[in-house]
C-alpha cells in the first residue's frame, strides 16, 4: 500500500452544449501511425470509421521520427534478441508477454508496411539498410530517406486513407471528452465523444459523435516540459480525456528524456531538434568539449555499449557531467563520419566525404543544424536531454483494450508494458503498429451496441491557458530528468494552486493547459512515490533500483476530478529479466 495524496483537477471540460451530432461506429483518435494503422485495418470489417485528428493528419509525432523502426529483419537477426534488448532497457518494468508479442509480430508488420507503399532505404546490393541505436546489440533499425522515417511512413499512410474515401476524415477537431452510457461499475461503456472541430462547415464548433467504439492513438505529452522533441499538439489530450472516463493510467512516471537534442540557448521553449541516435549509431561520440583543446569521450567505461548505451544511461551521463562541469549542454562530435579512407592530410576531400555520408545520411538533420548556425560537418553540436517519449499511458491488454469497454489505447498514448521504465530505441512506431494491429482483430467483434450517453454528472471546470508557461516550468526544473522529494513537493504545490484558478475563456488553449495539469499532477505524484531509481525514472536522493519495494507499477484514477494513486505490485515472472 502506498500513501498517495488525492488530487482534485476537473471532472470535465467545461465547454458549450455540442450544436451539432453524428454517429459512427468506431471513432479513432490520432492520425500517426498507431491511428492510421488502426483505421486502415478496420475498414470492411466495421460499418463507418471516423478518423479526427487535432491539426492536419500530418502533424503529430510519427512525421517527426528520425532514427526508424526496429524489428529483427536482418541476417542473423532474431526476435530473442530484440526481445532481451527491449527488456534489459526496459529496467525490470515491461510486460514480458507483450514484449515477445512486439518483436514476433513486428517483422511481418513491418513488411505490411513495405506492401503499403513506404519507401525504406536499401543498401546498394538492394538489402534492406538496417543500421543500430542505442541499447541494441544488433543493426536492426529500418530507416527510410536516411533519417525522415516518420515522415514516409505517414506519407505512405496518408496515401492509402486517401486510397479509402470509406473512412471518414476530420481534422482540426480536438477530443474534449468521451461519453459513457452509464457508470462503469454498473456497466457502463463508451457511447460518444464530444469534439471542438475548427472550421469544417456544419461541423463546427463543440459537436457530438455518438459511437459504439474509440480507438485512441493520439500521441503523447512532452508539452508537459518546457522543452521537448514533441510537436506542439503533444498535449497529454488522449490521457487526460481516458483517465476522466475512468480509464487507468499507468507508470506515467517513465517519462523518457532524449540524450542529444540539440541545444538551442536557455530561452528555447516548445519543439526543439532531435539529433537522433541513429547519428552515433554511425559513429559520432559525445565529448565534453572540443577534443583538440582536451575535451574528452566521457561514455568510454560508463556502459559497455559506451556511446551507444541505453537512452537513460546516456541522458544520465550526459547531466552528469553538465552537473560537474557547469555547462548547460554537451557535444556530438560526428565531423569523422563516413570519412573513412581519406587521407588526414587531405582536410578537403576528408570534409567532401562527410559532407557527402551527411546529404545522404542525414539530410533532415544536416539542415536543421546549418539553419540553426552549427554545420556538424565541421562542427560539434550542442547537446542536452529534452523530453521525448512517455513510456506510460493509458494501461491496456495484449489488445489493446483499457478497463473501460469500448476504449481501445495504442501507440504512445498507451501503456501496454512494451516499454517498462526505459523504451529502447525505434520500437514506437513498431509498438503502434503492432497493437494497432491486434485492435483490428479483435475490435469489430466486441462492438457494444449502440447507445445513448448518458447525463453527465462530473464537475466540470476549465484552467486558463495561460498558466501553461508556469506549469511547464515546473515540470521541467523539478519533474524533469533529475528528481528528489523536495523538488516534486514543490511542483505539487504550484499544481494544486493551478488546479484553483478558473479560466474566463473556453478555448482550446485552456482545454489543452487543464489537460496538460491533469497528466502532470498525475506524473508527479507518482513520481514522488517512486522512491527509487529505475529506467528513465531518476530519483537524486533515491539513487538504487530498489526491487523489493518497488517492483510493480503505479496505476491513476480518477473520480469526478480525483485523482488517486495505487501501487499494483507485479510478480516477478511478469517483468521479464532485469
Ligand atoms: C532517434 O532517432 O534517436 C529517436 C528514435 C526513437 O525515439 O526511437
Amino acid at each position: 500500500m502506498v500513501d498517495a495524496p488525492v488530487r482534485r483537477v476537473p471532472g470535465r471540460l467545461t465547454a458549450p452544449t455540442p450544436g451539432w451530432t453524428t454517429t459512427s461506429d468506431v471513432v479513432v483518435i490520432g492520425s500517426g501511425i498507431a491511428g492510421l494503422t488502426a483505421a486502415l485495418r478496420l475498414r470492411g470489417q466495421v460499418e463507418k470509421i471516423l478518423v479526427v485528428t487535432k491539426d492536419v493528419l500530418a502533424a503529430g509525432s510519427t512525421q517527426w521520427a528520425q532514427g526508424g523502426i526496429a524489428a529483427a529483419l536482418g541476417p542473423g537477426d532474431t526476435p530473442e534478441e530484440h526481445e532481451v534488448d527491449t527488456l534489459v532497457a526496459g529496467a525490470g518494468a515491461c510486460n514480458a508477454e507483450a514484449v515477445r508479442i512486439l518483436v514476433n509480430e513486428g517483422p511481418e508488420a513491418v513488411r505490411e508496411l513495405i506492401a503499403l507503399g513506404t519507401k525504406f532505404d536499401h543498401s546498394p546490393d538492394g538489402e534492406l539498410s538496417l543500421t543500430r541505436e542505442g541499447g541494441h546489440h544488433r543493426d536492426r533499425i529500418a530507416h527510410a530517406g536516411g533519417d525522415a522515417t516518420g515522415a514516409e511512413i505517414q506519407r505512405a499512410l496518408i496515401a492509402a486513407i486517401e486510397r479509402a474515401p470509406e473512412i471518414e476524415v476530420v481534422q482540426h477537431a480536438l477530443a474534449v471528452d468521451l461519453l459513457l452510457d452509464g457508470p462503469l461499475e454498473e456497466g457502463g461503456g463508451i457511447a460518444g465523444v464530444t469534439l471542438h472541430v475548427m472550421g469544417e462547415g456544419q461541423r463546427d464548433g463543440v459537436g457530438a459523435v455518438h459511437c459504439r467504439a474509440v480507438v485512441l492513438a493520439s500521441g503523447g505529452l512532452g508539452q508537459v516540459f518546457s522543452q521537448t522533441t514533441n510537436p506542439a499538439v503533444s498535449t497529454g489530450d488522449g490521457m487526460a480525456v481516458a483517465l476522466r472516463a475512468g480509464a487507468v493510467l499507468r507508470d506515467l512516471e517513465f517519462v523518457q528524456f532524449h540524450p542529444t537534442v540539440m541545444y538551442l540557448g536557455p530561452d528555447s521553449r516548445g519543439q526543439q531538434p532531435l539529433i537522433s541516435e541513429a547519428v552515433r549509431g554511425e559513429g559520432a561520440f559525445l565529448v565534453d568539449g572540443l577534443p583538440e583543446e582536451g575535451g574528452r569521450r566521457f561514455m568510454q567505461g560508463v556502459h559497455e555499449l559506451a556511446d551507444l548505451a541505453p537512452r537513460d544511461v546516456v541522458a544520465k551521463a550526459i547531466m552528469r557531467r553538465m552537473l560537474e562541469t557547469g555547462q548547460p549542454h554537451m557535444w556530438l562530435d560526428a565531423r569523422h563520419l563516413g570519412a573513412a579512407g581519406s587521407e588526414a592530410s587531405d582536410l578537403g576531400d576528408r570534409e567532401a566525404r562527410v559532407s557527402r555520408f551527411w546529404e545522404r545520411r542525414f539530410p533532415t538533420i544536416l539542415a536543421t543544424a546549418r539553419s540553426h548556425g552549427v554545420d556538424p560537418v565541421t562542427q560539434l553540436i550542442p547537446v542536452a536531454p529534452a523530453c521525448h517519449y512517455a513510456s506510460g499511458g493509458v494501461r491496456t491488454d495484449l489488445f489493446g483494450r483499457s478497463n473501460v469497454p469500448g476504449l481501445y489505447a495504442t501507440g504512445e498514448v498507451a501503456c501496454s508494458g512494451v516499454h517498462g521504465a526505459n523504451r529502447l530505441a525505434s520500437n514506437s512506431l513498431l509498438e503502434g503498429l503492432v497493437f494497432s494491429r491486434r485492435i483490428a482483430d479483435v475490435l469489430p467483434g466486441e462492438l457494444r451496441p449502440a447507445s445513448v450517453p448518458a447525463v453527465d454528472g462530473r464537475t466540470e471546470g476549465l484552467v486558463p491557458g495561460v498558466v501553461r508557461r508556469d506549469l511547464q516550468e515546473v515540470m521541467t526544473s523539478r519533474v524533469g530528468v533529475l528528481r528528489t522529494a523536495e523538488g516534486l513537493t514543490d511542483a505539487a504545490q504550484l499544481l494544486d494552486k493551478l488546479a484553483g484558478l478558473r479560466a474566463v475563456e473556453v478555448n482550446q488553449e485552456s482545454w489543452e493547459t487543464t489537460n496538460l495539469l491533469t497528466i502532470s499532477a498525475a506524473l508527479t505524484d507518482a513520481a514522488t512515490l517512486r522512491e527509487e531509481t529505475r529506467g528513465s525514472h531518476w530519483r537524486e536522493d533515491f539513487p538504487e533500483r530498489d526491487d523489493a519495494q518497488w517492483a510493480g507499477h503505479f496505476d491513476v484514477v480518477m473520480t469526478d476530478g480525483e485523482t488517486t494513486l495505487r501501487f499494483d505490485a507485479e510478480p516477478a515472472t511478469d517483468r521479464g529479466i532485469s
